[in-house]
């Protein structure tokens, strides 16, 4: 069927909007509107705050939130929020933080806190030339232009910390950078980044257009191509740690301490020189960073991009997490680049995020930093642990058990039959059918 497109959606009530749907896409079946009501809220004031979140909402998409518990985290005992559909991420997660937690727990270290933003343009000009007129005049006018929108920040204790010029002729034609470093203390600071750089870019015109040692042509091409914070933050980073002696690594699956560590290290060396493996590898870590990131109202997409960009910084993609076992003692830690806010954007509306950040003892953003970065640093050893000793599909599927049953309908009584019957055994899509066929012809 061909469909015709539609002028005006978003003006449409929301039940317009489904209507048009319902007659447009899904053959004027009325069954599923049921599907959209069934997740709105009741309470109507918490609907229209979540419907004013985004556009266009037609109804709401739940995502599981759990608990993992007894993370000590610098000292401090914490259960962290978990917003995540993959079953068995915050069992590891889980696992993981009872393993570590008689062996001094997670140890973090904030290494940097430094934001960055460009304005991108274009300007046929002698290098030299643009960065003498930058250093004597323009890099003192493009603070002074944004005195205004930094005066609350500088207050707070952040601000602008550094602007420079960056020549990238070598690279593009005439392209240049004003590249800017922030201190947004508490926020992201995604909205004062990018105010503070779109000043730069009508601040650069206008200094331009007066500067009397441009001649008119060099004037005339300058291009402000866009303003825009980088994602990229490798100054806004994070250490989290384990650290015990080998002997100390007790593991329930039957291989030795010392083969454990061996077995461990060795793949996360794998991880490290092997990209197919290294995207797996922290593609795990960041089920337990985005879960958290997620629950506490911050932005996944931001902190993926940033982790990835990182994992390749040195050309070659690479693993996030790293091992040694020297001197019998077993020491894996993560170096993650990360930029989070705990004030602003939705973390003083969601009221799940509100809970995220009180359970948490309501972190600075350093802190929350720092609980990502062990939830990441968790998770991977959960992963890696189940990896080199069981194998990933026992806990997995185990976990993925009830996703089965309940795609077949099982009812309570069946579904305690099948936690008995594989008790022992590793869970598989096949048997679990085969299995349910018996138990319902008997
Ligand atoms: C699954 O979501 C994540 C893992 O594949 C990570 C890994 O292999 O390290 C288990």
């Amino acid at each position: 069927m061909n469909h015709q497109p539609v002028e005006g959606f978003s003006k449409l009530s929301k039940q317009r909007k489904i209507d048009w749907l319902i007659s447009e896409y899904l053959s004027n079946d009325r069954s599923y509107e049921q599907i959209l009501q069934q997740y709105w809220n009741n309470d109507s004031n918490l609907q229209k705050m979540h419907d004013e979140f985004s556009e266009n909402t037609i109804s709401n998409f739940y995502m599981p939130y759990g608990i993992a518990p007894n993370f000590l985290i610098d000292g401090k005992l914490l259960a962290l929020p978990m917003a995540v559909e993959e079953s068995s991420v915050v069992a590891a997660a889980s696992k993981a933080a009872k393993f570590w937690i008689d062996k001094g727990g997670f140890k973090t270290t904030i290494i940097n806190t430094e934001k960055l933003g460009h304005t991108h343009f274009i300007f046929k000009i002698e290098a030299h030339k643009l960065l003498h007129f930058f250093n004597f005049k323009l890099k003192k006018k493009l603070l002074e232009a944004t005195e205004d929108i930094t005066k609350n920040m500088r207050n707070r204790g952040g601000g602008i910390l550094d602007i420079k010029l960056i020549d990238k002729t070598s690279e593009l034609e005439d392209y240049f950078q004003l590249k800017a470093s922030f201190d947004t203390v508490d926020s992201m600071g995604a909205n004062f980044i990018n105010s503070c750089l779109e000043q730069f870019g009508k601040t650069l015109k206008e200094e331009v257009a007066k500067e009397e040692s441009f001649s008119k042509e060099e004037k005339d091409s300058l291009q402000i191509v866009m303003n825009i914070l980088s994602n990229y933050t490798p100054d806004c980073i994070v250490r989290a740690e384990v650290s015990c002696k080998i002997e100390d690594l007790k593991d329930d699956s039957g291989i030795s301490n010392e083969e454990f560590a061996w077995k461990f290290k060795r793949a996360v060396t794998i991880a490290e020189i092997e990209p197919y493996r290294a995207t797996t590898h922290n593609k795990g870590i960041m089920n337990g960073v985005d879960a958290v990131v997620i629950a506490t109202g911050n932005d996944f997409r931001a902190t993926e991009a940033c982790a990835h960009a990182y994992a390749a910084r040195n050309g070659k993609y690479s693993s996030l997490t790293h091992c040694t076992t020297d001197n019998g003692i077993f020491r894996f830690w993560i170096d993650l680049p990360i930029s989070v806010g705990v004030v602003g954007g939705l973390t003083n509306l969601h009221p799940l995020v509100k809970f995220s950040l009180a359970l948490l003892g309501k972190p600075s953003a350093q802190e929350l930093m720092s609980i990502l970065a062990v939830s990441g640093l968790a998770q991977n050893f959960g992963a890696l642990r189940s990896l080199v000793t069981t194998g990933i599909q026992k806990g997995h599927m185990k976990m993925h058990l009830f996703n089965i049953l309940n795609q077949f309908g099982a009812t309570e009584e069946e579904k305690q039959h099948f936690v008995t019957y594989f008790k022992d055994k590793t869970v598989s899509h096949h048997e679990v059918i085969s299995e349910l066929e018996k138990l319902r012809n008997k």
